[in-house]
């Protein structure tokens, strides 16, 4: 095992040592929680989400209160702060979805603003565009195509620290590539080290991103072969302006 990865067990996340975890991630650790849900669950989620992108046209709508939750591709579109390629499904808290997902992971959200030292439900429900809204992002990185750039994410009032759940397993799902960050000089593969529903925290300006799935496989736009993941995010609405963007860090 990596000194920098930590794997942790619990049955209930709220009941976990917050200031240990803190400290883990103090030190530049990658904190893994295993198995916060199972894999059948993950399962059924990613059919659906797969469902969804063969059959929908996919759209972009901005991050702002009352945005509809939504199914986009980011084809290394230009005006992404951070180059990429991905298919990404939001989920906001003022909608309804029919897996009831800010219930299903109500005490995760709870759990990253806790070691975020914000209030138990810091921006569930945001009153303005100035401030900040939680959002359920799930990301799918086709085969052969999908990736992510190098990239800090900003540390403010909102968030230190960041939340995502491994969809997909690496040697089953995929072979090469997948998330990846840099510690010190090296270069961490977290997929290596994680499996279906673990939750990975690490603190968000340290450098990371999506190593390039499978290059050599044919390419499958329109298939569901790929890495998934769940990024547990809280984004700036529009009028913030106290909250940097993201940042490409050149390897
Ligand atoms: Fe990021």
């Amino acid at each position: 095992m990596l000194k920098s990865i930590i794997k942790v067990k619990t049955q209930n996340i709220l009941k976990l040592d917050k200031q240990k975890i803190i400290n883990y991630l103090e030190n530049d650790k990658i904190v893994i929680i295993k198995k916060i849900i199972s894999k059948k669950l993950c399962n059924s989620i990613t059919k659906y989400l797969t469902n969804i992108s063969h059959n929908t046209i996919p759209n972009y709508f901005p991050i702002r209160i009352g945005s509809p939750n939504n199914f986009r591709v980011n084809l290394e579109d230009q005006r992404a702060m951070v180059k990429g390629s991905f298919y990404q499904f939001s989920f906001f808290p003022w909608n309804q979805d029919v897996f009831n997902f800010f219930k299903l992971f109500k005490n995760v959200f709870i759990f990253k603003n806790r070691i975020n030292m914000l209030s138990d439900e810091e921006f569930f429900y945001p009153k303005s565009d100035k401030e900040c809204a939680i959002r359920l992002s799930f990301q799918f990185y086709p085969k052969k195509t999908g990736f992510l750039n190098q990239h800090q994410d900003p540390v403010d009032y909102h968030q230190k620290y960041l939340m995502i759940m491994n969809l997909s397993k690496k040697g089953k799902d995929f072979q090469k590539g997948g998330l990846f960050s840099v510690i010190g000089k090296k270069k961490i593969m977290i997929d290596n080290f994680s499996e279906v529903g673990d939750l990975i925290f690490f603190k968000a300006d340290i450098p990371h991103g999506v190593e390039l799935i499978d290059p050599k496989s044919s390419p499958n736009l329109l298939e569901d072969k790929g890495r998934w993941m769940a990024l547990f995010a809280t984004n700036k609405l529009p009028k913030n302006n106290r909250i940097k963007n993201s940042v490409e860090k050149k390897s």
